[in-house]
């Protein structure tokens, strides 16, 4: 493992893109693995066991694959599983909710902040008590929101399904005067227009993808682990199910970068 090892980066499906999307911005010279879980999508309904053993699963093949470092690009797991993990693995590791509560924390004024994330992110409370350890006064209103994943999965980003969602969950969460909004989900980010469209230009949107890659970037300095041997990267994308949709919806993310997709069943 040296400094042109790539990056090990992992969610349920396409997601953990919108992750990419602010390496590809902000690391462009770092080679990395992505691997979406796309035979367990979606996660928000999974137990702590069975996320335990998706998450170690995945990890022993990023390993494989001579990681030097983890980015779990995935609300649910960094709410769940990475506290349990932390420390157990030699490289370093880190998820989005600690840099989203940072983020937000920033972006709210009144300190009135939403959270929209899965089931389980939102049942374990992980952004309430990681955005209140930074600013304890902060009110944090959290929902789930569990028709966007297979939504998004399936490729639809627009239209009268997500409209009518992007409304049943949202507008709670207006009438109690949030004026920063915590995309906790890192498939969420994909339907931002919408969201921005519905909640009005007053609302912050918070990717916390941004923050995630400024804080990877901080731990390749700090290792001396940071790429700048000026090699061309080497991307590579693997999911456990179907690959058709994750190509498909992939690509509107991130265009032709995505030139294959490789399957690797895991158990
Ligand atoms: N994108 C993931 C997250 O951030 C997983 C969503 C799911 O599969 O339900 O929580």
């Amino acid at each position: 493992m040296g400094k042109e090892s790539p990056i090990g980066i992992f969610d349920s499906g396409v997601g953990g893109l919108t992750v990419v999307k602010s390496l590809l911005e902000r690391l462009p010279g770092e080679s990395f693995v992505y691997f979406g879980d796309t035979a367990h999508v979606p996660y928000g309904n999974k137990t702590e066991e069975q996320l335990m053993s998706y998450a170690r699963n995945i990890l022993s093949f990023l390993i494989d694959k001579g990681v030097k470092a983890v980015v779990v690009a995935c609300g649910t797991h960094s709410s769940i599983t990475l506290p349990r993990l932390e420390g157990q693995y030699s490289f370093p590791m880190l998820g989005v909710v600690k840099a989203g509560a940072r983020s937000a924390n920033r972006l709210s004024r009144n300190y009135k902040i939403g959270v929209i994330a899965t089931q389980a992110t939102v049942s374990s409370q992980a952004y309430t008590r990681e955005i209140q350890i930074i600013n304890p006064s902060c009110e944090v209103f959290e929902a789930a929101c569990h028709k966007f994943v297979p939504l998004i999965e399936s490729g639809v980003l627009e239209g009268e399904e997500i409209q009518g969602a992007i409304r049943e969950y949202i507008a709670p969460l207006l009438e109690n005067r949030v004026d920063s909004l915590v995309l906790g989900c890192t498939h969420y980010p994909f339907l931002s227009s919408p969201i921005k469209e519905f909640a009005g230009c007053d609302i912050e949107l918070v990717d916390p993808s941004f923050e995630t890659i400024e804080e990877l970037r901080d731990i390749l300095i700090r290792d001396n682990l940071f790429n700048d041997s000026g090699d061309s990267p080497i991307r590579q994308f693997y999911v456990s199910g179907n690959d058709e949709s994750f190509y498909k919806v992939g690509r509107v993310l991130l265009g032709d970068m995505i030139q294959s997709v490789k399957r690797a069943a895991l158990d």
